[in-house]
């Protein structure tokens, strides 16, 4: 404790302090939260204008509703001193992070600044990074990273490669426990595509945005294969072929608003239910054209999206990896506001046939939508497992085992329409009743038998001349749901025109629905 005395000189003293804390408050705190609004200053925004990309700092304020955005670490500095780097500091060091809402909601974010020192990653930078994170996964919100970086800062070497290790292992804590989403807007370089890739959905920016594990000048001089950066990782490479990114987008404005339509339809943690929007749609309407939709004819397709799009709330399928392995649709829609996650397969591309895509796509579309607990409403329309060597040697039993596993490991409520052919394994994998499917129903039109006639017949009765007979038996047999209906495998067999409310009744039946796994650590599946 003071003496009495001494107080007159500590108030003197703590209104200096007081005096210069205005001063400081008014020069260098002042300057530095300046610096880190301008990045790496004008022209390098002008520069990134210039490219058709808009800063780190106007994408945040297009992705989040208007003045949410709470920014955290706008001081911080790296701490390199190598390379001449300790003079050359720019406040917040090329990421800017916070959280905001989105349509209300909760959310982390954080968007790299290209404009400075080319948004690459450093350990202070990573350390922003993942505070956002352990954040979201303390409160229960997502996390949205905007990629936009020349990768690893060079002159932080092995800090800067722990930095992306920290993340790395930090998405995967996050996997399942709050959604993770990405949005690629600039260059993805090296190691760092991998946190693009462990988090659950990546959408790019078509021409502005690229994916690569090692870029064109390394491929050329390791294998001498001329591509250019678009041809080896641009938004249509990774959506249409790898499936690496599941949706692209014209430019960064449209990007960033679809992010915000499939935020809405995420639930912000597992803790949580996915939002409930307002619907004018009637639960009860009946759909007429649904039952003159499937063609008589079983070798004439159709399309399964309208199908979708008939049964849901008018407007809502936010289809993910339309370009994708197109033969399996994948998406979110609502029912009477509900999200759903709809897996179809679309007998418009190779029949609807099951390939090792669309296996991988559906598969992992079933792990996300389980793990959040959003329940899941499957179309069926498939001739079976697609033949040949290319699907034999590729592994199509290993990753048709995938789509088999993420339908059995399943606890949501899982509800299944067959519209046509429902063959053989592939009838078996498409969320049956045999897989503790809750509600499974067919149309009239269901074909429900190993496999299709023709085959059938010719692998029974080889040598018999009477082929077209027996197939017709076949067929007498076979397209109909009833076999199925009558040993129970098939909870009915409805008029398509009710499906929309069928689904929806037992969609709210399930509601409370509760099956636990056994324990485990977890399983081993089969990727
Ligand atoms: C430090 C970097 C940087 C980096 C870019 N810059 N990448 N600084 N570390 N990794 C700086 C540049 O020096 C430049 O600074 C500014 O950012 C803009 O870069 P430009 O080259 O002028 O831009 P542009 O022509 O658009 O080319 C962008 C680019 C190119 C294609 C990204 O910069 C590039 O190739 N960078 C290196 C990419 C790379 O190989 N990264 C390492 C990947 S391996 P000034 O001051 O001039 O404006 C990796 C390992 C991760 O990341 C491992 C995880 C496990």
């Amino acid at each position: 404790m003071l003496s009495r005395s001494f107080r007159p000189t500590l108030y003197a003293s703590r209104a200096w302090y007081a005096s210069r804390r205005v001063h400081f408050y008014s020069t260098t705190i002042q300057d530095k939260r300046q610096q880190a609004l301008d990045g790496g200053g004008r022209d390098k925004r002008d520069a990134q204008h210039a490219k058709g990309k808009l800063t780190a700092r106007e994408r945040l304020d297009l992705l989040l509703d208007q003045g949410s955005f709470r920014e955290y670490d706008a001081f911080v500095e790296h701490q390199c001193t190598d390379f001449g780097m300790s003079d050359n500091k720019i406040a917040g060091d090329g990421v800017v992070t916070g959280h905001g809402t989105i349509h209300g909601r909760r959310v982390f974010v954080y968007s790299q600044d290209f404009t400075v020192f080319g948004g690459s990653l450093s350990r202070t930078n990573a350390d922003k990074i993942l505070k956002v994170m352990d954040q979201a996964m303390v409160v229960g919100a997502p996390v949205i990273g905007l990629q936009d970086s020349g990768g690893a800062r060079i002159q932080e070497g092995v800090d800067s490669l722990s930095g992306y290790a920290d993340i790395f292992q930090k998405n995967v804590l996050a996997s399942g426990v709050v959604p993770q989403l990405s949005l690629i807007m600039g260059p993805c370089a090296g190691g760092a595509v991998y946190s693009p890739a462990l988090t659950d959905f990546t959408f790019m920016v078509r021409d502005t945005s690229h994916m690569f594990v090692t870029g064109p000048d390394v491929v050329k001089a390791v294998t001498n294969e001329h591509v250019t950066q678009e041809a080896l990782g641009g938004a249509k490479t990774h959506t249409s072929k790898s499936g690496v990114a599941q949706n692209a987008y014209s430019n960064d404005m449209e990007a960033l608003q679809r992010m915000r339509d499939l935020f809405d339809y995420l639930p912000l943690s597992n803790r949580d239910p996915a939002p409930v929007r307002e619907y004018e749609d009637p639960v009860d309407r009946q759909d007429e054209a649904l039952d003159t939709l499937v063609p008589s004819n079983p070798n004439i397709a159709y399309d399964m999206r309208e199908v979708i799009n008939r049964i849901a709330d008018r407007h809502s399928f936010f289809e993910i990896s339309p370009d994708f392995a197109p033969n399996i649709l994948v998406g979110f829609s609502r029912m009477a506001g509900q999200t759903v996650g709809m897996v179809a397969n679309q007998p418009l591309i190779s029949s609807g046939a099951l390939d090792m895509d669309a296996s991988v796509k559906a598969a992992r579309f079933i792990r996300f939508c389980d793990a959040f607990n959003i329940p899941l409403v499957s179309l069926v329309d498939v001739p079976g497992f697609l033949p040949g060597t290319t699907q034999e040697h590729g592994g199509i039993i290993r990753h048709g085992a995938k789509l088999l596993y993420a339908y059995c490991e399943a606890t949501v409520p899982k509800l299944t329409v067959i519209t046509r052919k429902a063959y053989g394994g592939a009838y078996i994998v498409m969320s049956s009743k045999h897989l503790r499917g809750d509600y499974n129903v067919a149309w009239p039109s269901a074909e429900i038998a190993v496999m299709g006639a023709e085959g059938a017949v010719k692998v029974i009765f080889r040598n018999r001349p009477d082929q077209d007979k027996l197939q017709a038996e076949y067929k007498e047999k076979f397209t109909t749901p009833l076999a199925a209906a009558r040993k129970g495998y098939l909870d009915d067999i409805i008029e398509p025109r009710t499906t929309r409310s069928r689904l929806i009744e037992q969609l709210n039946l399930l509601q409370r629905k509760s099956l636990q796994n056994p324990w485990k650590k977890h399983g081993t599946m089969p990727l």
